[in-house]
C-alpha cells in the first residue's frame, strides 16, 4: 500500500512546520517500510503569486488524486488587500469545499507537563483537559451569500449565515458518534436567543439526539461557552458547533493548552473524497522565516492523518507520543518552554519528534560509543507531580532519569523491565541521546531472539545508578540508534505551479 499524501505549505511559517511533519511521517515510513508518497503543491499567497489563483486546479487536482491532504497555513498581511477571489484564504475555503469536508475535528488536550505553562492556572487545567470541538466547516457565514454595495452614505456590506437540516444533521451526527468513543457527552453551541439559523440548529440537534439515548445533550449559548471554556474546561467532552463559532472557540480553547501551536486538526467529508489535516494556528507572519515555529500541531495533524486517513493507530499513537515526551522533557520553542529552559527552534524539535517516533516503532540495538558525553541536564524550578499510569510522562521534570520510566510501547519489543533503564531524558538539543542515554547502562532493546529479561530465571536490568539522576552526570557510554543512519527511500515529487497534473500521483 502506498500513502499519497498532496503537501500544502501555504505561507508564513506553514512551510517550516510541515517540513517537520513530512520528516515525522518520513520517520514512521522508514521504521515501518510502510510506503508514503508526497505531492507537495501550492495554496495560498503562495500559489497567488505563482498563479495569480490561491487554489490552482493543479494543486486541487493533486489533492483529489491524493488520500490526505496535509496543509500548513494560508494568508498573510501582504494580500489584506487583494480581492476576495486573490485571497489566500479564498483559496483554503474552496479546497474545502472541494473535498466536501464538512467536519472538522480539532482536539484539545493539555498534556500534564503544560499545566502551568499556558495563560490559565494549573487548577483551572486541573487534571487535565481532553475536549473535542467538532466544528462544521463548509456552511454559515464563510459560505453564504455576502456582498459590498455602495450607497449615499457610503458602502454597506453583508454576510448571511444559512444553514440547512440536512447540514446540520451531519455533522451533529458525527459529533454525537464520536463522543460514543469518549465520555458520551456533547455540548452544543448556538446563539439561539438571538439567530434563526441557531434555532434551526437546536431542533435538528435534539432530533439527531433521539438516536442516542446513551449521550448526554447540552445546548450552550456561544457566549457561554466562551467563559466555560476558560472557567471550567474540565466540563467539556464533545462540542460541537456551527462554523464561525468554531473558528472562535477552537482558538480559544487553543489558550488552554499553552500555546495555539499544539492544536492539530482533521477535516473529514464526504466519502470518496480525501480529508484534510491542518493545524489550527494560522500564517503567524510575525515570526515566519526565523525557524522559532512550533511544529507540534503541524506534527500532530501528521498523527491524525495517519490513523484516519490511512488507518494507521498504532503509527498515530507513536507520534502522539513522542509529542507528549518532547512536551515533558524537551525540546521546546519558546512559546511553550518552561522558564528558565533552553530553548530550541522548529527544526530541532521536528527531529527530536522523528527520532522518538522511529525509536518507538522499530527498536534495535543500540552500538556502544566509547567517546564520554558530557551530558547537561536542565534542572526545573518545580518538579511536577507524576501522571498517573497510561498517561505518558510526567511533566517538568527534565533532568531527572530514573525516576518514571517511559511508557512501555505497545506492539514493540520495548518491554516494561527494559524500561527502568531507558529512562534517562532532559537533554534539551541533543535529540540522539535524549531518551535514551542511562548511566553506564546504555539501553537496548530486547530483541526477539533474546530472552525476555522480565521472564523467569533471567537477571533483570540493573537500574542506573544513583549517581545518574544528578544534574551534569557524565556518561561514559553513548548509544546510538542505527536506524538513525538508515538511508530513507521514500518517493518525493516537487511540483511547481504548472507542473503538477499527473505528478500527484506517485508511484
Ligand atoms: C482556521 C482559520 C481559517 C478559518 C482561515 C485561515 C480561513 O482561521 O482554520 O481556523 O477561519 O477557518
Ligand atoms: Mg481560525
Amino acid at each position: 500500500m502506498t500513502c499519497r499524501i498532496a503537501v500544502l505549505p501555504g505561507d508564513g511559517i506553514g512551510p517550516e512546520v510541515i517540513r517537520e511533519a513530512v520528516r515525522v511521517v518520513e520517520a514512521v515510513g522508514a521504521a515501518t517500510g510502510i510506503a508514503f508518497d508526497f505531492t507537495e503543491a501550492p495554496i495560498g499567497g503562495a500559489a497567488v503569486e505563482a498563479t495569480g489563483d490561491p487554489l490552482p486546479p493543479e494543486t486541487e487536482q493533486a489533492c483529489l488524486a491524493a488520500g490526505a491532504i496535509l496543509l500548513g497555513a494560508v494568508g498573510g498581511p501582504r494580500w489584506d488587500r487583494e480581492p476576495a477571489a486573490r485571497r489566500p484564504e479564498t483559496g483554503l475555503l474552496r479546497l474545502r469545499k472541494a473535498v466536501g469536508a464538512y467536519a472538522n475535528l480539532r482536539p484539545v488536550r493539555v498534556h500534564r507537563a503544560m499545566a502551568g505553562r499556558g495563560p490559565l492556572r494549573p487548577e483551572v487545567v486541573g487534571t487535565g483537559i481532553d475536549v473535542l470541538i467538532v466544528r462544521e466547516l463548509t456552511g454559515g457565514l464563510y459560505y453564504g451569500e455576502r456582498g459590498l454595495q455602495q450607497e449615499p452614505f457610503g458602502e454597506r456590506a453583508y454576510d448571511t449565515m444559512v444553514y440547512t437540516t440536512p447540514e446540520i444533521e451531519r455533522i451533529v451526527r458525527m459529533a454525537f458518534q464520536l463522543a460514543r468513543g469518549r465520555r458520551r457527552r456533547v455540548v452544543s453551541v448556538d446563539k439561539s436567543n438571538v439567530l434563526e439559523t441557531s434555532r434551526l440548529w437546536r431542533r435538528v440537534t435534539e432530533a439527531v439526539a433521539e438516536e442516542f439515548g446513551d449521550v448526554e445533550l447540552e445546548h450552550m449559548l456561544v457566549d457561554n461557552a466562551a467563559m466555560q471554556l476558560v472557567r471550567n474546561p474540565g466540563r467539556f467532552d464533545v462540542l460541537v458547533t456551527e462554523n464561525t463559532f468554531g473558528d472562535i472557540l477552537s482558538d480559544l480553547a487553543a489558550a488552554l493548552c499553552g500555546s495555539l501551536g499544539l492544536l492539530p486538526s482533521a477535516s473529514l467529508g464526504l466519502p470518496g473524497r480525501p480529508p484534510l489535516f491542518e493545524p489550527v494556528h494560522g500564517s503567524a507572519p510575525d515570526i515566519a522565516g526565523r525557524g522559532i515555529a512550533n511544529p507540534l500541531a503541524a506534527i500532530a495533524s501528521a498523527a491524525l492523518m495517519l490513523r484516519y486517513a490511512f488507518g494507521l493507530e498504532r503509527e498515530a499513537r507513536a507520534v502522539e507520543d513522542a509529542i507528549d515526551e518532547v512536551l515533558a522533557y524537551g525540546p521546546w520553542t519558546p512559546d511553550i518552554a518552561p522558564p528558565g529552559a533552553p530553548v530550541a527552534g522548529t527544526e530541532e524539535v521536528g527531529r527530536a519528534v522523528a527520532l522518538k517516533v522511529r525509536e518507538r516503532l522499530a527498536p534495535a540495538p543500540l552500538e556502544p560509543v566509547d567517546a564520554p558525553l558530557q551530558v547537561a541536564f536542565w534542572d526545573p524550578v518545580e518538579p511536577a507531580d507524576p501522571a498517573p499510569p497510561g498517561e505518558g510522562y510526567p511533566g517538568g521534570t527534565a533532568g531527572t532519569t530514573g525516576e518514571t520510566p517511559p511508557a512501555a510501547v505497545p506492539g514493540s519489543s520495548l518491554s516494561a523491565a527494559a524500561a527502568p533503564a531507558a529512562s534517562g531524558p532532559g537533554v534539551a538539543g541533543d535529540n540522539l541521546a535524549v531518551s535514551w542515554i542511562a548511566g553506564d547502562h546504555g539501553f537496548r532493546p530486547v530483541l526477539p531472539d533474546e530472552p525476555d529479561p522480565a521472564a523467569p530465571g533471567v537477571a533483570p536490568v540493573a537500574p542506573p545508578p544513583a549517581g545518574a539522576t544528578s544534574s551534569g552526570h557524565r556518561c561514559s557510554h553513548r548509544t546510538r540508534h542505527p536506524a538513525g543512519r538508515r538511508a530513507e527511500s521514500k518517493a518525493r515529487t516537487r511540483a511547481g505551479a504548472g507542473s503538477l497534473p499527473g505528478a500527484g500521483k506517485g508511484a
